[in-house]
């Protein structure tokens, strides 16, 4: 499913970012990681990166628990 479609990228693009260590787990970094480096353009988008960072955040701190 497709994420962003200013700068395209899909779902999976972000939980690659999300699996990779060189990559801050910022809504910001993770953006960039996803658009090559390009920043939201209308920004619609952005609300589902931050969602899906937080998530894969909790489900962290729950597997260190
Ligand atoms: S849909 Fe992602 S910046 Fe527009």
């Amino acid at each position: 499913m497709y994420v962003c479609m200013c700068n395209p990228f899909t779902d999976k693009d972000v939980k690659n970012a999300l699996q990779d260590d060189s990559v801050k787990k910022s809504a910001a970094h993770v953006y960039k990681a996803c658009s090559g480096g390009q920043s939201p353009c209308c920004g619609s988008c952005v609300c589902m990166v931050k969602d899906m960072v937080a998530t894969h955040k909790q489900s962290d701190l729950i597997a260190a628990e």
